[in-house]
């Protein structure tokens, strides 16, 4: 019984894993830096607005800062569903190639930033300015730190 089930679950599981694999990249490597590419300028054009808010360049506004956190946190997969193949590494691209030779560790950069991206958008719905700036200062890191090991200039 138990085995049973085990198997059949481990059976669905790499079933799924092949299907994510399948589904992860483009037809043409430009579709994946394409993509990529528009997820994190929309990515940068939300964060700037939520920058413009948290230094007083901007009026704030409680439910616009909302929004800008939840597409933030939306956004951030579909950025990352932009690298899945490495034949996306040449072209009209700063992607390094480090991003591929060392996988775990720009998966981790992203796992990070999608924490505090989602954190961000969890303290936003509460409310509270001062989590709100300290949330925003957090995710507002991984920009550089990523950028620093796997973008080039
Ligand atoms: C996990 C790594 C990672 C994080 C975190 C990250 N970026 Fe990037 N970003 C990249 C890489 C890699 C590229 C280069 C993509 C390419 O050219 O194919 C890039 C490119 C960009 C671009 C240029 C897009 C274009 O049109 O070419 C912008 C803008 C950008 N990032 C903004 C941001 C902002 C703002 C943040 C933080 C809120 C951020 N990124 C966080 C990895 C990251």
């Amino acid at each position: 019984m138990f085995w049973s089930k085990t198997l059949k679950l481990a059976g669905l599981t790499s079933l799924m894993m092949f299907t994510t694999a399948q589904a992860a990249t483009f037809d043409k490597p430009e579709t994946d830096i394409t993509y990529r590419q528009s997820a994190l300028t929309m990515i940068a054009i939300n964060f700037s607005d939520m920058a413009d808010m948290v230094k007083g360049k901007k009026e704030w506004n409680d439910a616009a800062f909302q929004l800008r956190s939840e597409q933030l946190a939306q956004l951030i997969p579909m950025a990352q569903h932009g690298f899945s193949s490495s034949d996306s590494q040449t072209g009209e691209t700063k992607a390094k190639a480090a991003i591929w030779t060392d996988a775990a560790g720009f998966e981790a950069k992203f796992s990070q930033f999608s924490k505090d991206a989602q954190n961000l958008a969890t303290v936003a719905k509460e409310g509270n300015r001062g989590d709100i700036k300290k949330a925003f200062g957090q995710t507002a890191k991984n920009c550089k730190s990523c950028h620093s090991d796997y973008k080039s200039k």
